[in-house]
């Protein structure tokens, strides 16, 4: 019973195993210049997720990201190309837009009124001939930014001169295929406010170790004891945990635990079957979904068993966690605060396909707790901060919920005169290739 890890190595990219390992020590999570070092070193050269694609479905449709101090306008364009422009006048240096989705003919300045097209080109100048000097169009277009989509997710990139989103995923993308993130639906859209450096977010979702301590539940139905994580080239990782079975670590109860109980119910098993012989469920879900699947509405044919029970974690650097089911997804994204280094927004995007949406109660899948089916409407983000959830005004679901409490207390430390460095064992290797 052991966790294991495994390079990955991917032909014409950059061996897995960085050539030298990071210290873990306390200033990366607190200091101002470390965070000044990944903005100039990291935000600002690499693929970030921007956003989602259906909220770009008609031309003129728009969202802005923001990361750190920097906003960007990410378009729909008229020919249904995507643009990705900073959001920034060049007139005099006005933020442009501040509404965070929406649809628009132009981009026009509320404090001069220049006004742009959807690609950022300049259009509309007031007064042109007050501009004694001339005005060059295309110098004084908006700065673009590099965009690029996959599975339904819009990423940009602020390095004129980055490499294709396509290398730096390697062959993720073909793993994460079967899945068809581009055809789910988003039911939730949260974002938290945390106390905490974004890179303990990322540190927390790396790691089981935490699991058994600070996520008592899962005990019933993941065994994240014997989790196989895997270390990809770029500071990617990812992680396989069976789902459907208990934690090894405890006695095998003679009757199916609660939560796998309600797991199997819509796909019309019955628990008392498997009393005395829970470890056999695993593989009589995978059966199951393939036999009555199709009748259900849900489509498994391009899924591996595995995939039909466990639950995949992909951790994209620097700064999406991609937890996925056959039948939902959660997109995860801590964003770094523009000035504080103790401070983050963490965005979770809940994400399930259309069977799944129309499926009564929970639907087919793990998660212990299940947002309204059958939603339509995008749904609007709900902003609240760690203390709303610790009140239990808003949930993430339990698990993230159990940690958004934590995670304040882990930044606090960092902080502490009587720590210096993170020690970390063979089961946090995620962690460790992150940071390197
Ligand atoms: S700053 Fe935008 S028009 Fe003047
Ligand atoms: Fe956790």
């Amino acid at each position: 019973m052991a966790q294991t890890t495994t390079y990955v190595e991917v032909p014409s990219a950059p061996a897995a195993k960085p050539a030298a390992a990071a210290r873990l020590e306390s200033s990366r999570y607190t200091s101002r210049a470390f965070m000044t070092r990944e903005w100039d070193q990291m935000w600002t050269c690499t693929w970030l997720l921007a956003g989602m694609e259906c909220d770009l479905q008609a031309p003129g449709d728009f969202f802005v990201f923001s990361i750190g101090r920097e906003s960007i306008i990410v378009t729909r364009t008229k020919e249904g190309g995507v643009s990705a422009v900073y959001n920034v006048c060049q007139h005099r240096g006005n933020r442009l837009l501040v509404k965070e989705r929406g649809c628009h003919k132009a981009i026009t300045c509320p404090y001069h009124g220049w006004s742009y097209d959807l690609e950022g080109r300049l259009r509309a100048t007031p007064d042109a001939d007050r501009f004694s000097q001339g005005i060059d169009r295309d110098a004084l277009s908006l700065k673009p930014v590099k965009v690029e989509l996959w599975a339904g997710l819009v990423w940009i990139n602020m390095n004129p001169n980055a490499e294709p989103l396509g290398h730096f995923l390697g062959p993720i993308p073909q793993r994460l295929a079967p899945y068809c993130f581009e055809r789910m639906t988003l039911v939730a859209d949260q974002t938290v406010s945390l106390d905490a450096n974004w890179k303990t977010v990322i540190d927390n979702f790396n790691e089981q170790y935490h699991v058994d301590f600070l996520h008592p539940q899962h005990a019933s139905f993941v065994d994240c004891c014997n989790a196989a994580n895997q270390l990809w080239p770029h500071g990617h990782r990812s992680v396989q945990v069976e789902g459907f079975v208990v934690n090894p670590r405890y006695p095998v109860p003679d009757e199916v635990p609660a939560p796998l109980r309600a797991a199997i119910a819509p796909l019309g098993m019955d628990p008392g079957e498997f009393a005395g012989r829970v470890p056999d469920l695993r593989k009589a879900v995978q059966r199951q979904k393939r036999e009555v699947g199709a009748s259900l509405g849900y489509d498994y044919s391009a899924f591996s068993d595995d995939q039909l029970t466990d639950v995949w974690q992909y951790d994209l650097f620097p700064n999406v966690i991609m937890t996925v089911q056959a039948e939902e997804l959660w997109v995860m994204r801590p964003r770094p605060h523009p000035s504080d280094p103790d401070k983050c927004f963490f965005d979770k995007w809940t994400l399930r396909t259309a069977s799944h949406m129309a499926a009564t109660g929970s639907g087919i899948g793990l998660s212990v707790e299940a947002h309204a089916s059958g939603v339509c409407a995008r749904p609007e983000r709900e902003v609240f901060t760690q203390e709303d959830v610790d009140a239990g005004k808003y949930s993430m679901n339990i698990t993230i919920d159990q940690d958004v409490h934590l995670l304040r207390y882990m930044q606090a430390g960092m902080h502490s005169r009587g720590f210096r460095q993170a020690f970390l064992n063979d089961d946090e290797s995620r962690v460790q290739h992150f940071h390197d």
